[in-house]
């Protein structure tokens, strides 16, 4: 079978045909703010005036190819209100147009399940990092259970405040990693883990405080081992907690070379199996709604139009995992 899959919670605007085998099409628009971070109306005016061109240029290879589609999913939430408007109507107007279901995917879970799927890890303690969201774990009983998140900002947000306010360009994150390259040594900075959970707020603050007198390198070096070591604490307590022997890192942030190294390290340390799926599916991509959407699918799944409404809080644990073989 093949589903349709439309992403489009914040950044980037995303669609894709996959089978239960590969990828078969994905088309996308990244929108980039011209100052500061991401606009939420602005965001959305860009997924409207791309959408289009980037889901007719999927539909067009589908006609050409002689795919036909059996379901459309959307990203329902978490997300931008206005973004995940946009993307609803959309996905909603496409369903009702092919006369195909449609399916209401959990923005979170879709990192996870496309994580499993590309890099073959079957029952992982997941690390969860981007730019909205820093979470920590694992499939208990039918449901992806956070056994440690964020209690502020998340991992990505705070190095991408740090980022502007050192005159980084948005996003952050990649920029930060290539001047961590160049540190020559580390500047203390405040590690902040409580219980399962973490704080990145002060951690932030202090990086930008710290860039006023100190090398620029050192700094972005210092930030990202003092966040990365909280991230690997917290996974190492969730993987003994939850007797996981894989962990899987996905999300925007899961692109650093040197978060998977830390983590890699950490898994071999206790004879645990790291999986790092390709970097194209750690960021927002249409290919992980679409998954999604077809293991849900196959599993029963459907959202009739009146439940299709936009979810801008939904939670990871809301969501019964009712497929398998991932489901163990
Ligand atoms: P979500 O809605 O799941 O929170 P998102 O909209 O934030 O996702 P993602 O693509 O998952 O989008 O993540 C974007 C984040 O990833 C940004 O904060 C960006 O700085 C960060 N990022 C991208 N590449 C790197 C990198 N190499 N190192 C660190 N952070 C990175
Ligand atoms: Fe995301």
């Amino acid at each position: 079978m093949i589903v349709f899959g439309l992403e489009g919670t914040a950044w980037n605007l995303s669609a894709a045909l996959v089978d239960e085998r590969e990828v078969l099409y994905e088309k996308s628009a990244t929108y980039t703010p011209a100052k500061g971070g991401i606009h939420p109306r602005e965001a959305s005016q860009h997924h409207a005036e791309h959408m289009a061109r980037v889901v007719g240029d999927v539909i067009a290879y589908a006609r050409e190819n002689d795919l036909q589609m059996d379901a459309v999913a959307f990203s329902q939430g978490p997300g931008l209100g206005p973004c995940l408007r946009t993307v609803a109507t959309a996905a909603r107007a496409l369903s009702l147009k092919l006369e195909v279901p449609l399916l209401g995917v959990n923005h979170c879970v879709a990192h996870i399940e496309v994580g499993k799927w590309r890099s073959g890890s079957t029952d992982p303690a997941v690390i969860y990092v981007s730019g909205a969201n820093t979470q920590v774990l694992a499939l208990r009983q039918g449901r992806y259970r956070i056994f440690g998140e964020t209690l502020d900002i998340s991992i990505g947000n705070a190095i991408d405040k740090f980022a502007r306010t050192v005159g980084l360009s948005h996003p952050g994150g990649p920029k930060v990693e290539e001047l961590a390259g160049k540190a020559r040594r580390y500047i203390p900075l405040p590690y902040t883990v409580k219980g399962m959970d973490l704080s990145f707020s002060g951690l932030s603050t202090a990086a930008t405080e710290a860039a006023k007198s100190h090398d620029l390198a050192d700094v972005c070096y210092s930030l990202q081992e003092t966040a990365f070591a909280m991230l690997v604490e917290v996974t190492e307590r969730a993987m003994a907690h939850a007797e996981k022997k894989e962990a899987m890192l996905v999300g925007g942030v899961g692109a650093n070379k040197r978060l998977g190294e830390m983590l890699d390290i950490m898994c071999r340390e206790r004879g645990a199996r790291f999986f790092l799926p390709e970097r194209k599916y750690m960021g927002d991509n249409g290919s992980m709604i679409a998954h999604t959407g077809l293991i849900m699918f196959k599993s029963g799944i459907r959202t009739p139009l009146a439940k299709s409404c936009v979810r801008p809080g939904f939670r990871t644990d809301d969501v019964e995992v009712t497929w398998g073989p991932t489901n163990s």
